[in-house]
Parts: structure tokens; C-alpha cells; sequence
């Protein structure tokens, strides 16, 4: 599924094709039983907690705690990572803790998936790549907000980013701020309703703490894309 024999279907100047992806996540699952908290992230409680429940897509869904929330709350839901594994675990996360919850759970790398503006909610969450640039799948999420509907997007924001785990490539990394100018989120096709930094206190994997921040960016489509 992953064979280099089709490395020239992506490559110039060193890009990466879309299985590298794969690679990558499925590697760091699999190194940890549960990799993050199963709680919903919490941005995403603050934020769409407010919001009347329709179809939901959580881009970058990982363990699935965010869609198993979102399920939780009435939302119909779709759940998208590039990582069998991670859906796997999420799935049955899913199972074990709320049968009928309605998340469809769809393997996918957003390098090759073309978005259709069909979902009331668009999240993501964390979804830092160094495979794929920020500005390239934050601008997917966008496009995958039907009219009306409302964009998501979380973050660690560059000047807080958790002293634990691999967090030196800073390119990986944006403010809201930086969001809104490369996505272009301005009148009259969007408004914006939250731009913003917010910090938190987490605990790392040996248990340390710290004070975190993350970059919040909530926006409605007003207009069709
Ligand atoms: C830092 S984790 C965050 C997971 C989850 N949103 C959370 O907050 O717990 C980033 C997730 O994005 C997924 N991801 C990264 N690159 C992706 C891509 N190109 N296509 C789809 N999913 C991707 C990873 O597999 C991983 O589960």
C-alpha cells in the first residue's frame, strides 16, 4: 500500500507523497497504546458547544474523543485521519462507550481528498503535519463549510508550544491570525466570530506541566465558495 514504486506520481524538490503520511502516524500510534487524552479537546467544547447540531467533520480525528462528542451532542459525524490505526483505536473507543453514536470513520489523506462544501461544522484540531503545510489543509477545512456553516480551526500557537514530545519545526505551527490572512477569511464570504489566543495549563506524558497556548479561529460562511 505504501511502495516507493510510486514516488514519482508526487515528487519535485523533495515532497513528500501522501503514504508518507501514513507511515509517519501509524508509526506513532502504534509506539503508545492511547497516545492522547480521550477527553474532547477543549476549544472545541467552548466553540461548538453553542452550535445547533447538523453534520460535523473533525479533520485529523486521531483517537476519536473529539467525534465521539460531538456525536454525544447530536451531531452527525464524520471522522477523517490518515491513520488506520488511529481509527481503529477510535472505533472502538466508539463502540465500547457509546454504540449508536453516529460517526462514520473514513481513512483518508487530506493530500489527496477533495473536499465538497456539504458539513454545518468543519473542526480541526491539532492537525500538524510536517507532511502536509498547515496552509494547505487548513484551506480544505475551509472548503468543505456549506453556507452557513462554521470553521474550526485549533492549534498550538508557535509561542506556546508544549515543552514535551517534538514540537521543534516551527513552520508546523500558526496563529489565528496567520489563518485568517493565508485562507483569506474576509467579507463578505466569511465572518468571523472568534480570532484569538487562549491559554491553558496540560500535563505531559511524565506527568509535567505547563502553560499552553492555543491559536482558536471560529468563522461562519456566509456566502458559497
Ligand atoms: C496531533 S494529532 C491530533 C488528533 C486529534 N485531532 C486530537 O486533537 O486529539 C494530528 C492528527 O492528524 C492526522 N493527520 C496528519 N496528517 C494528515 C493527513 N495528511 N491527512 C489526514 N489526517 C492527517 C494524524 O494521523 C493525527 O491523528
Amino acid at each position: 500500500m505504501t511502495g516507493h514504486e510510486h514516488d514519482h506520481d508526487h515528487g519535485h524538490g523533495g515532497e513528500a507523497a501522501p503514504t508518507d503520511a501514513a507511515q509517519l502516524w501509524d508509526e506513532l500510534y502504534r509506539s503508545r497504546p492511547k497516545v492522547w487524552s480521550g477527553r474532547p479537546n477543549p476549544q472545541l467544547v467552548a466553540e461548538a458547544g453553542t452550535l445547533p447540531p447538523g453534520r460535523a467533520l473533525d479533520l485529523g480525528c486521531g483517537e476519536g474523543a473529539d467525534a465521539l462528542w460531538l456525536a454525544q451532542q447530536g451531531w452527525t459525524v464524520t471522522a477523517m485521519d490518515v491513520s488506520a490505526v488511529a481509527l481503529e483505536r477510535a472505533k472502538a473507543h466508539a463502540q465500547e462507550t457509546a454504540p449508536g453514536a453516529d460517526i462514520e470513520w473514513v481513512l483518508q489523506d487530506l493530500a489527496s481528498w477533495v473536499p465538497e462544501p456539504l458539513f454545518d461544522l468543519v473542526t480541526a484540531q491539532f492537525l500538524h503535519s510536517t507532511v502536509l503545510p498547515w496552509q494547505q489543509s487548513l484551506r480544505l477545512a475551509a472548503a468543505a463549510v456549506r453556507t452557513g456553516g462554521a470553521l474550526l480551526l485549533v492549534g498550538h500557537h508557535p509561542a506556546g508550544l508544549p515543552p514535551w514530545g517534538r514540537h521543534n519545526s516551527p513552520d508546523k505551527y500558526f496563529t489565528a491570525e496567520e489563518v485568517v490572512q493565508e485562507l483569506g477569511l474576509e467579507a463578505p464570504e466569511w465572518r468571523l466570530d472568534v480570532v484569538d489566543t487562549r491559554h491553558r495549563s496540560a500535563t505531559g506524558p511524565d506527568g509535567e506541566t505547563a502553560t499552553l497556548a492555543d491559536a482558536v479561529l471560529r468563522a461562519t460562511r456566509l456566502l458559497p465558495g
